[in-house]
């Protein structure tokens, strides 16, 4: 059987920078029992824009389609910022999230024990922390029609849709309750329900999914305000958060805050299985293309290596290889190595993009 494929989009800023110590711990992998890949790479972002015209061609969004797993650096920049809408460099992103039909965003915040002095919350409050948001991803207030900016002058109109179909909920609400089963066995659902009709709805059919053969798995609501608060006032009280598109986003961005740095959060982006049993799949870490380090070795590899584990995990049923980079990452920053983004404190060994890359293929060798 040939070598299953995984497409590489590095993207732009430092996403090329973290991609290409991914492909070191790819090529270990691949070298020390793990699968092995038919490793693809392609442009997307405004890198493909410089090249073609277009943040995404439509071959690129086939081979996406056709390949095995898709791992993602990141997207955008300052440089792209005046270019019309439908040309900015995320809009790759989301033409891939939508066309590959990626319902299902995890993005776990977890704290390695070695940083949770770097977390801008107490240590005892992240200490252990392991938490999963669970975001839509093809449907909410980023897709929803009508949308536009209609009018000129004072009349100008922005207009975006927040609009949930039931099945859309239920889809999301399965993968988060699945999920959860595997881990604590709790999921908190996050809405506006108070102020929100497409918050009603959301609260109604996670419950109806619930009753409909989740009742082994414990059930909460809160209003998405409140639940940013308690992200912060006493994280470790979650295991699965569920939550819509946008109010993902912005959890998952307070949530990575609590582990030291966006520089190590991964996610996985997942559809429904296919005739293979392999979900359509797309992995990439939750940061930037971080305009202000990029093309100066600062940046932090880890959230991308890490969304690598992942795809090994929830692709190629490779868990015992994806553990194994996880160990390997918790050690080295164990030993103190650290990227600029994690120096805060005193001590550590300050470690380039190369380095840290260099530092974790070392300890999955043994070596370091
Ligand atoms: P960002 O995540 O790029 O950066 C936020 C801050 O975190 C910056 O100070 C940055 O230096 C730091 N940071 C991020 N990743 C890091 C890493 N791996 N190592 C060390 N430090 C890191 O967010 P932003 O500045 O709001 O956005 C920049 C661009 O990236 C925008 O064009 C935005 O649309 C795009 N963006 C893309 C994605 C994606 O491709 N998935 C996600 C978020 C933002
Ligand atoms: C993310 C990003 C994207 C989003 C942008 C770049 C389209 O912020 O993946 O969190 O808003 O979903
Ligand atoms: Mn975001």
């Amino acid at each position: 059987m040939s070598d299953p494929t995984l497409l590489i989009l590095p993207g732009d800023g430092i996403g090329p920078e973290v991609m290409a110590e991914v492909r070191k711990v790819i090529e270990w992998t691949g070298a020390n029992g793990g699968p092995r890949f038919d490793v693809q790479e392609d442009l997307a972002g405004g890198c493909a824009y410089d090249a073609h015209g277009t943040p995404l061609t439509d071959g690129t969004m086939a081979r996406a389609l056709a390949a095995d797993a898709v791992l993602l650096g990141a997207v955008g920049g300052p440089r792209y910022d005046a270019l019309d809408f439908s040309l900015k460099p995320e809009r790759a992103l989301l033409r891939l999230r939508k066309e590959m039909d990626l319902f299902a965003n995890l993005r776990p915040a977890q704290c390695f024990d070695a940083l949770k002095d770097f977390s801008s919350l107490k240590p005892e409050l992240v200490s252990g922390l392991d938490m999963m948001i669970v975001r839509e991803l093809t449907s909410g207030v980023y897709f929803g029609e009508p949308r536009g900016v209609t009018g000129e002058g004072d009349g100008r109109v922005g207009i975006n849709t927040h609009r949930y179909a039931a099945p859309e909920i239920a889809r999301v609400a399965r993968a988060a309750f699945d999920l959860a089963r595997r881990r604590q066995g709790r999921v908190c659902s996050m809405e506006k329900s108070n102020v929100m009709e497409a918050g009603i709805l959301w609260r109604e059919v996670v419950e109806e999914v619930h009753r409909d053969g989740y009742e082994d798995v414990e059930l909460s609501h809160m209003l998405a305000d409140a639940g940013g608060m308690q992200i912060v006032r006493a994280p470790k009280q979650f295991d699965v958060i569920l939550t819509d598109n946008l109010f993902g986003d912005m959890l998952s961005d307070v949530a990575a805050m609590l582990t030291g740095s966006l520089g190590m959060l991964p996610s996985a982006s997942l559809g429904a299985p296919r005739e293979n049993d392999r979900p359509r799949a797309l992995y990439e870490p939750v940061h930037g293309s971080a305009p202000d380090i990029a093309g100066q070795g600062k940046a932090n590899p880890i959230a991308c290596i890490l969304s690598f584990a992942m795809a090994l995990r929830y692709s190629f049923d490779a868990g015992e290889a994806a553990t194994r980079i996880e160990r390997a990452v918790e050690a080295v920053l164990a030993d103190g190595v650290r990227t600029g983004d994690l120096m805060q404190a005193e001590g550590g060994r300050p470690a380039t993009t190369a380095q840290m890359g260099d530092a974790i293929v070392g300890k999955l060798s043994g070596t370091a």
